[in-house]
């Protein structure tokens, strides 16, 4: 704990450095010390009470005092109003001072976060927590990994060219998609397969986490909960539905169906997928988690593919796998199957792994209302173009006809603000609330959204902007 923000409000208090040392690191909770008043230290020391009880009240004064300081600092020019409760939210105008707060508060009682601050330190903690073969799963990419590596380095040949003396006391994060208003230009990546095996809430955990944080969620077709579980634990929350297309056309229209009836605002169709990527690391360990039935609650719950079997899945694992199987792999699946898919929804439809410019143009010929610029994490292709690559190429080409997001290396909020200068209209969270999930648990993504949202909008203010719309391409040079 640096001296610095507690040097004014221990002024008055009359604290030994001892005394001192110790309550900044002491084993109080925080909404107790929170709730201690000076006088009451006063009473509580003169009949005798043990040195603990002395040093939890010192460090309740503490706390109370820097939580007035920092409610009333000014950070960017203008009040902060930090969150009281360690499990609140960033406020929806201030969440960068107010997420920095609420840390640095936090640690005047020996709170730490509850998962660390730099994406590599949360990785490794993923790895130290979960099975190497689930954690290998989520960081092993096509390949020797190497694309998915150069999504991440991509990032560090733009940089940003901030400008000053502008006001940046209110800032709007906030993006519009279909009628709908996002607190930030984030989402959460549709992840499958394993968040249910490293959180037995899986996506539900995931869900609540998201609403907490007031960030949207697209979900994966591969998911452990269905999606109508999802969608009641998200409530108001936006919600997309990744759809991976089924070989059979009767259990993708159910699936729209779902989707439509749970409150689903998009349908997002990744093109990527028709077979699996030649990932070295999941053939080493041979892991492939469908096999054990992971990720398939959406086809288990599903009245067209369960019409398909002869038993139950719940009777018939290994008959429900191979049904699975057969109707996940679509290689046939093109241009002329969107205008089918377009007659069965009322959903907008995105595409998700666009990597070129004419196929962007084609998706807004063949009335997709988005793409998402994405290389899926590099986990199909090696060698495949790093996703920020692409993206200033498309941004080009359709960015003034529909939404163009974008995923593939985004870890901290610098990278939201360099994808959104090149032409994102909002950006997907990928491997690092899966990590957050694998590490703490609900909290733990609660937190990996939160830093990232934070660390963007300082990003935003201090490389000059009041807004997301602002941000454009003179916001950033190559290097
Ligand atoms: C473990 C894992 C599972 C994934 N599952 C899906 C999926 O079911 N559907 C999909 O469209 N993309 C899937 N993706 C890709 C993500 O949606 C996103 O494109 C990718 O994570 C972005 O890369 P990044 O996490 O390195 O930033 C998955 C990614 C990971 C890491």
């Amino acid at each position: 704990m640096k001296a610095e923000p507690q040097t004014s409000p221990l002024k008055g208090q009359n604290l030994s450095g001892e005394a001192r040392n110790e309550a900044l690191s002491g084993e109080c909770s925080r909404d107790r010390t929170v709730r201690t008043r000076s006088s009451e230290v006063m009473t509580e020391s003169s009949v005798g009470l043990s040195r603990r009880s002395v040093l939890q009240a010192a460090a309740g004064i503490l706390a109370a005092s820097l939580a007035k300081v920092a409610d009333a600092a000014e950070v960017g020019g203008r009040s902060v109003r930090a969150s009281r409760s360690p499990d609140s939210v960033a406020t929806a105008s201030d969440p960068g001072p107010a997420r920095q707060m609420e840390i640095y508060r936090g640690g005047l009682t020996g709170a730490k976060p509850a998962v660390p601050i730099a994406f590599e330190d949360l990785e490794r903690k993923a790895q130290e927590a979960i099975k190497p073969e689930v954690f290998g799963y989520i960081q092993g990419s096509a390949g020797n990994g190497a694309s998915s590596r150069a999504n991440v380095t991509a990032f560090e040949r733009w940089q940003i060219l901030p400008r000053f003396l502008k006001d940046v006391s209110k800032r709007d994060l906030s993006v519009q998609f279909f009628g709908q208003r996002f607190s930030a230009p984030i989402m959460l990546a549709p992840i499958g397969g394993v968040l249910g095996t490293i959180h037995p809430d899986g996506e539900v955990a995931v869900a609540r986490a998201a609403r907490g944080a007031g960030i949207p969620m697209m979900l994966s077709t591969l998911s452990s909960k269905t999606m109508e579980a999802v969608a009641e634990a998200l409530q108001d929350t936006p919600r997309w539905f990744q759809l991976y297309w089924p070989s059979d056309r009767d259990l993708t229209a159910s699936f729209l169906q779902r989707a439509e009836r749970s409150g689903y605002r998009a349908v997002v169709v990744t093109v990527d997928t028709k077979f699996l990527g030649w990932r070295e690391t999941d053939l080493q360990n041979t892991y492939y988690p469908f096999f054990a039935g992971h990720g398939l609650a959406n086809y288990f719950s599903d009245p067209v593919f369960r019409r398909g079997l002869r038993s139950k899945p719940e009777d018939n694992l290994p008959e429900a796998v191979t049904h699975w199987g057969n109707a996940f792999r679509n290689p046939t699946f093109s241009w002329a199957d969107l205008k089918w898919l377009r007659q069965q929804t009322r959903l907008p439809i995105l595409l998700k792994g666009i990597l070129h410019p004419d196929d962007a143009r084609k998706a807004v010929d063949h009335g997709a209302e988005g793409v998402v610029v994405s290389n899926h994490g590099g986990r199909q292709l090696h060698g495949v173009t790093p996703s920020l690559a692409a993206l200033p190429g498309i941004a080009k080409a359709v960015g003034q006809r529909i939404h163009v997001l974008f995923d593939s290396g985004i870890r901290r909020g610098s990278d939201v603000f360099k994808a959104l200068a090149l032409g994102a209209k909002c950006v997907l969270l990928g491997r690092p609330y899966a990590y957050g999930l694998a590490v703490a648990g609900e909290v733990g993504v609660s937190e990996a959204i939160r830093n990232v949202v934070a660390d963007f909008d300082l990003t935003l203010a201090l490389a000059g902007c009041a807004s997301i719309a602002e941000l454009n391409k003179q916001y950033v040079s190559r290097v």
